[in-house]
């Protein structure tokens, strides 16, 4: 029987333990993931007893860390109000963004802090998304047009603008993708919800002209097909999307121009 066993060097262990100040009134120990490749070290869990009595959100909790217990913490974080999309990471098991989400909306006890899942690490909580966006890149996410340039804007109707609406919205923090069971089987070959949630916004978008190129690059049993309907995407999404049911329009307008 085929036996298992992860390599010596990713094995977690159990980190510092760092306590809380004399006189901090409301205290929350948070469990965090460590990792720095320049140490040759295995990665550590590190518990922080942190005074939450002003930091509301995750993210502001990780900065008063880093800024008054440990400056090695490594993450990334922008504009620190759902915008930017770099503050994902996973907290308590799911994957959201860290200035999003509010401390008083995670059930009591230790809060459990780690990278995206099933990414390459770069240093603690810093998911390396080279490859993620090697594939965004890979559906040529602007305005393909073969007619000539109009004098002024291209136009839509208040009715084609409306299809883009739960498209437009995506931050590309890759919350969905690295929840997806199937992209965590082929992330080499199948696209992930992200990114087809993205390839759909230009696939629907009114004034593209290269739809048909679109959906042949998408025809293919491993860049869409992957997709199983399990649903964990939608369920992540801190912005609310449906990268889901994106990927079951462009799998009926496959249909659709197949009959
Ligand atoms: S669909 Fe949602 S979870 Fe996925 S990348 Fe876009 S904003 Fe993030
Ligand atoms: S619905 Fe598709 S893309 Fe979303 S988590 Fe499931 S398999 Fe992945
Ligand atoms: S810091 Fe920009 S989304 Fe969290």
């Amino acid at each position: 029987m085929a036996d298992f066993v992860l390599p010596k060097n990713s094995k977690v262990k159990k980190g510092r333990h760092f306590a809380a100040k004399p006189g901090a009134k409301k205290v929350r120990t948070f469990q965090v993931y460590r990792w720095d490749p320049d140490t040759g070290e295995n990665p550590r869990i590190d518990a922080f007893e942190v005074d939450v009595s002003n930091t509301p959100m995750v993210l502001d909790v990780l900065l008063k860390i880093k800024n008054e217990i440990d400056p090695t913490l490594t993450l990334r974080r922008s504009c620190r109000e759902g915008i930017c999309g770099s503050c994902a990471m996973n907290i308590n098991g799911g994957n959201t963004l860290a200035c999003t989400k509010a401390l008083h909306d995670l059930p009591e006890g230790d809060v459990k802090i780690y990278p995206l899942p099933h990414m390459p690490v770069v240093k603690d909580l810093v998911p390396d998304l080279t490859h993620f966006y090697a594939q965004y890149a890979s559906i040529k996410p602007w305005l393909r047009t073969q007619s000539a340039p109009p004098d002024r804007e291209r136009l839509q109707s208040p009715e084609e603008r409306k299809k883009l609406d739960g498209l437009y919205e995506c931050i590309l923090c890759a919350c969905c993708s690295t929840s997806c069971p199937s992209y965590w089987w082929n992330p080499d070959r199948y696209l992930g919800p992200a990114v087809l949630l993205q390839a759909y916004r230009w696939i629907i978008d009114s004034r593209d002209e290269d739809t048909g190129a679109r959906l042949d690059d998408l025809e293919d049993p491993f860049r869409l097909y992957r997709c199983h309907t399990i649903m964990n995407c939608t369920n992540t999404c801190p912005k609310g999307l449906n990268p889901a049911q994106a990927i079951g329009e462009i799998k009926q307008l496959m249909v659709k121009r197949a009959v």
